[in-house]
């Protein structure tokens, strides 16, 4: 929905790589796909290459590549990182979108005893707002909507310094 024409895409925590290379590439010029994780970018690499997606494996608590990006994106991850390190990335990503850029992505909510779905996550998200309020200290236009399953709760959001038009 949000993805720009020939985008400069960033993929951050991009895993197996089956986003980038499925779901990305047909509409990007170039991507540029991290995860930290030594074994998901051998493993990007091999099965899902494509002329047009650069894999790194980079922590991005450490530091982003160099921009600047069209489309940065950040799918299934935002709640493997502490709420100190989401403001951190955020200062970081808005960098390197600049004006115009669009930031989007996804996440799941907590559950209502307060478990954790996974134990690698280190933030889950309330509801919309508890989600939401990461972003405004950082973009102008934000958009965060929900779909709601028996099983599954998921959040996703789209974030720039321009309105951002969903459906072009
Ligand atoms: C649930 S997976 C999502 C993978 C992919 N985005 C997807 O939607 O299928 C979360 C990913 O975040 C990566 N990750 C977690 N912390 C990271 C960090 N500090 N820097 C880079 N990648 C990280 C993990 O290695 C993992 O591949």
């Amino acid at each position: 929905m949000v993805l720009k024409p020939n985008t400069r895409m960033l993929e951050i925590c991009c895993g197996d790589g089956f986003n980038a290379r499925h779901f990305y590439s047909s509409a990007a010029s170039s991507i540029t796909a991290l995860d930290f994780d030594k074994d998901a970018i051998p493993h990007a690499k091999r099965f899902n290459s494509a002329p047009n997606i650069t894999y790194l494996q980079r922590d991005i608590r450490d530091g982003f590549p160099l921009g600047p990006f069209d489309n940065i994106v950040w799918d299934a991850a935002i709640e493997h990182f502490t709420e100190v390190e989401i403001d951190k990335i955020m200062s970081e990503i808005v960098g390197l979108l600049g004006l115009d850029g669009i930031l989007s992505g996804y996440t799941l909510t907590e559950a209502k005893d307060g478990k954790k779905s996974n134990a690698l996550h280190e933030y889950e998200f309330k509801d919309k707002e508890d989600l939401r309020r990461f972003f405004t200290p950082h973009f102008k236009f934000v958009k965060v909507w929900e779909t709601i399953y028996p099983t599954r709760h998921n959040l996703y959001f789209v974030a720039s310094q321009t309105p951002i038009d969903m459906f072009s």
